[in-house]
């Protein structure tokens, strides 16, 4: 196969060591890829972060709690779009995450020239499309987790049917993934397991002071596999003194509280309430006569710049009766810098890994 000679690489050295994140396209995931390549970054390596353009440019536009100068040092390569992502199935998660193996094969292939050493950073569902980094003589990939470690460990157990006694007392003790997750995505998930074997390890967003036991466990677990673990978490977005001089309505809308009187709701990206859930809530929070933040974005789409958004319905004047005590926000919502404010006090989460350390790392 010939080179092409590509001028994104014109930088580039060839003693050096070159980082290729590979994010999975839905916002978490994204977002989380590109404050991992921020921090890689501060080192001084080149990073090249690869996706559908749609994807990156929703990574970027999205990206407001990261330092934009940081941002700016990250080489965005959009790959082509595939013919049939384009044409129709964008709506579906597994299809993008199945078809990007050639063009990011290449990319790899490419880069691993012009270096010494490429080190290629995935999500875990990715792992279909970064299969052929094992073809070459000097690259090498890691799996960046975006879920706890006993999560991870958990899911292992189950999926891969590790059985100890320790593993089988643990897993009564929790609930039933029944229903928890789409076929979709069980689907999507089983097909990424047998190129899973290729990596050379973990990264994780956790520490020992948090999760030591379950480390220890994923460590003894993987050690036999030659699979190395890194706890190198918590990652927080970005330096304080820049969240604090950030313009928000949510920010500038908390300045005006007093100290820890605010309940911060939200209930992340990917879960949709329904109507009724929603104006129970909403009713609930007035009642309480707390003052509060409700964060109500819906789902993502596939695509977030094409369809129109859904319009939640409140209970009717509620917006009006509480703009004394309540903010409601229907953007993105600047989550780490609110939990990070003074004012406040409180906050109602689905508990997703991040909320839970985001919430423990700024004492609310
Ligand atoms: C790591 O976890 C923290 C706390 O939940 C979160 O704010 C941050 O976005 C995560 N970073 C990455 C790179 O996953």
């Amino acid at each position: 196969m010939t080179q092409v000679e590509n001028h994104e690489f014109s930088k580039l050295k060839q003693d050096e060591v070159a980082i290729v994140m590979v994010p999975f396209p839905s916002q978490g995931h994204l977002n989380q890829l590109l404050q991992l390549s921020c921090l890689i970054s501060s080192y001084h390596l080149p990073i090249y972060y690869v996706g559908l353009a749609t994807h990156n440019h929703q990574a970027r536009i999205r990206a407001k709690a990261l330092n934009p100068s940081n941002i700016a040092k990250i080489h965005f390569h959009d790959l082509p779009n595939p013919e049939l992502i384009a044409s129709s199935n964008l709506e579906k998660v597994r299809d993008v995450s199945m078809l990007l193996r050639d063009p990011i094969a290449s990319f790899i292939r490419d880069i691993s020239s012009k270096v010494r050493r490429v080190v290629v950073v995935h999500d875990p569902m990715m792992s279909y499309n970064v299969q052929d980094v094992s073809s070459l003589p000097n690259a090498e990939s890691y799996i960046f987790n975006c879920i706890s470690v006993f999560s991870c460990y958990i899911m292992m157990c189950l999926f891969l049917k590790i059985s100890g006694q320790h593993e089988e007392e643990l897993l009564k003790k929790l609930y039933s993934f029944e229903g928890v997750t789409t076929d979709e995505a069980m689907d999507l998930s089983d097909s990424q397991h047998p190129y899973m074997d290729i990596r050379s390890g973990d990264i994780h967003n956790t520490s020992k002071v948090i999760e030591s036991k379950y480390i220890d466990l994923m460590e003894q677990a993987e050690i036999s596999l030659n699979k190395k673990q890194w706890a190198i978490g918590p990652i927080l977005p970005t330096k304080l003194d820049y969240i604090s001089n950030r313009e928000n309505i949510c920010l500038d809308w908390l300045n005006k509280q007093p100290p820890r009187s605010v309940l911060y709701v939200s209930f992340g990206t990917i879960n949709s309430f329904s109507d009724r859930q929603i104006k129970e809530l909403a009713m609930g929070l007035e009642q309480s006569k707390q003052r509060f933040i409700l964060v109500l974005r819906d789902a993502d789409r596939r695509d977030i710049f094409k369809g129109e958004a859904r319009k939640v319905e409140l209970p009717e004047g509620f917006e009006e009766r509480v703009k004394e005590v309540g903010l409601v926000v229907r953007e993105w919502a600047p989550q780490p810098e609110i939990l990070a404010h003074l004012s406040t006090g409180g906050f109602m989460s689905h508990c997703d890994w991040n909320s839970c350390l985001e919430s423990i790392i700024m004492g609310v």
